[in-house]
């Protein structure tokens, strides 16, 4: 399918027959780990912590990723700091840390640190497109040089015992060109797997993702390729893999307040009948629990305030949204979560109860995220 027809495709099309996704999805094999189901949470930086791993990992991802750490950081003043973001030690299951940064030694002497910290696989991004990366020459600037990405390659490669892979864009301004290179120099320096995000350094987050992207890399080299971007519901999973020919679906911004993606992707793939839709009272059981993970691992005053870009995603849709988002930005601990949630899920049922649709859905994503990431910006 074109991207001309998924453009065509109303997002609330009825779902293809069953039998029409249908697929066999085998793993997506990198290095020795044998990844099934092959769908992946995208690294974020801001929300791919400790906390979210553990949730994306309860919904059936079996390889969860770090956001993206700096080799200047990790190989100078600034290691503690980037090791607390990181914050993988002793976690148990697949573990993928990425790096970025555009210095080949410090690249490779902090992949060997991340492989020593106990990362499974390596990942290198070449895909951030914010100014404060690119203008260091790291991120999607990789891109364009390709002399540069092959001496990265070749020095983190030397130093990993662990399988090491790269995630880029479909290209720096024009689409295709520097993936296609970017992805033979992967293949002629022994990495593992190459993940696309299927949108130009120059579309930042915005436009379309084109799928296209994947079946290109496929028919470029043999390497399993990862496809990225858009990727919003089970369908559109199924579309990826069954139309592209990605080896797995990575999922960014679709999976931010709807873990429960992940589990109606594995359902799809298992040619299991879709799940039911999460409950109110599962959804608000999660929001609770996802924001008491997060102030066990950085505190309450740290966690909760990281938390809010979390709510704006959870309440999205979710009856007396506004209400209850607002009341959530404010509170400043476990127990006033635990309070706010108990009263909101009191208020939803009894209008449940009254056949009173109680919706005052906010539908708008927040700026970050089109435009950057929060740590970056
Ligand atoms: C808030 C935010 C932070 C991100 N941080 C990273 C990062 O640390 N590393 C990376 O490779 N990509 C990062 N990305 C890009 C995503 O991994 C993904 O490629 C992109 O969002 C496209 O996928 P989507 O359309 O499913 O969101 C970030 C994206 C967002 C929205």
């Amino acid at each position: 399918m074109s991207i001309e027809e998924l453009e065509l495709t109303p997002a609330d099309a009825p779902l293809p027959r069953r039998e029409e996704l249908a697929v066999p999805v085998p793993p997506l094999v990198i290095g020795p780990h044998s990844i099934w189901p092959p769908v992946l949470p995208a690294p974020m930086c801001g929300i791919s912590d400790r906390a979210w791993r553990l949730l994306a990992r309860e919904q059936g991802c079996p390889l969860v990723y770090t956001q993206m750490v700096s080799a200047e950081a990790m190989t100078r003043g600034g290691r503690d700091k980037s090791w607390n973001l990181l914050d993988m030690f002793v976690e148990p299951g697949l573990v993928c840390a990425q790096v970025f940064g555009s210095h080949p030694d410090s690249l490779a002497e902090t992949a060997r640190q991340l492989q020593d910290g106990g990362a499974a696989i390596v990942d290198l991004n070449m895909g951030c497109p914010v100014n404060k990366v690119v203008n260091t020459n790291a991120g999607s600037a990789l891109m364009t040089q390709p002399d540069l990405v092959r001496e990265i390659f070749r020095k983190i490669r030397a130093v990993l015992t662990v399988p090491f892979t790269v995630k880029f864009r479909a290209g720096w301004e024009r689409f295709g060109e520097e993936a296609f290179t970017v992805a033979r120099i992967a293949e002629e320096e022994g990495l593992d797997a190459v993940a696309v995000h299927a949108r130009t350094r120059q579309q930042g987050y915005k436009g379309h993702a084109d799928w296209s992207i994947i079946r290109s890399l496929k028919e470029t080299v043999k390497l399993p390729v990862i496809g990225n971007g858009d990727v919003r519901s089970a369908n559109d999973a199924v579309r990826m893999v069954r139309d592209f020919g990605a080896d797995a679906v990575m999922i960014g911004r679709g999976c931010m307040g709807n873990p429960w993606i992940f589990g109606q992707i594995l359902a799809r793939f298992k040619g299991e009948p879709d799940p039911p839709e999460p409950t109110v009272d599962e959804r608000l059981d999660t929001v609770l629990r996802h924001a008491t993970l997060m102030a066990m691992r950085k505190g309450e005053n740290i966690g909760l305030r990281e938390f809010r870009k979390h709510v704006v995603q959870y309440m999205k849709g979710f009856p007396f949204a506004r209400e209850l988002k607002t009341e959530l930005m404010g509170a400043m601990s476990v127990a006033d979560y635990e309070r706010i949630i108990a009263d909101g899920r009191g208020r939803i049922h009894e209008h449940i109860a009254h056949g009173i649709a109680a919706t005052d859905a906010e539908g708008e994503d927040p700026a970050y995220l089109h435009g950057s990431c929060a740590d970056c910006d």
